[in-house]
């Protein structure tokens, strides 16, 4: 297959996607027709870990970095935010007709919080002008480790599947 070859790029998303410079080294004038995010599941890494977690684990964080601009680092509505400002900054570079695809995966529940998270990004990224939520494919992760969560105390579920949720920018 002949498939081009492009650069990478380390750092934080926002300052890459507001630097017209580095913008145009990365792609010139060509158009993104597709843009896939991997972000951190909001702050799920840089909380200690608890119960079966902790026992299974350890009781420690794992941030991805310290950064504060790690989307990893920041609480449920400014990581919405933030990954809300980055497809927005990226949208201007994108095609017509080109898709975004977001992987990500919900959080346990916590008393009244569902915290639905994938939910949570679909009605987010929903309110960016011209960007549509078309629907969403679920990833059932075969590698994922099942542990009685819970037992024998209170149901708690194992999530073995993330969320592939695909958006598309249209016309207007
Ligand atoms: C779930 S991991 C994705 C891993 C990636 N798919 C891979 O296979 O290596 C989330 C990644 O998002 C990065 N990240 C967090 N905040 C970011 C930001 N503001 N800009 C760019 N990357 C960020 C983290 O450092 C981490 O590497």
């Amino acid at each position: 297959m002949d498939l081009q070859v492009y650069p990478t790029i380390c750092g934080d998303c926002i300052q890459i996607l507001q630097n017209d410079a580095v913008m145009n080294e990365l792609i010139g004038k060509q158009q993104i027709g597709l843009c896939l995010i991997d972000p951190p599941y909001a702050n799920m890494m840089s909380k200690k870990k608890t119960g079966a977690d902790a026992y299974i684990h350890g009781d420690v964080a794992t941030p991805f970095t310290n950064e504060a601009a790690d989307l990893g680092n920041m609480e449920r509505s400014e990581f919405l935010e933030t990954l809300k400002k980055s497809v927005e900054l990226m949208l201007a570079y994108m095609k017509t007709e080109g898709y975004v695809v977001v992987f990500i995966k919900d959080l346990q529940p916590h008393k009244k919080e569902t915290n639905l998270l994938h939910s949570e990004v679909v009605n987010k990224l929903n309110e960016i002008p011209k960007l549509y939520y078309k629907g969403m494919k679920i990833w059932a992760d075969e590698s994922a480790k099942i542990y009685p969560y819970g037992y024998p105390f209170s149901f708690v579920a194992n999530q073995v599947h993330q969320y592939i949720l695909v958006f598309r920018k249209e016309k207007r």
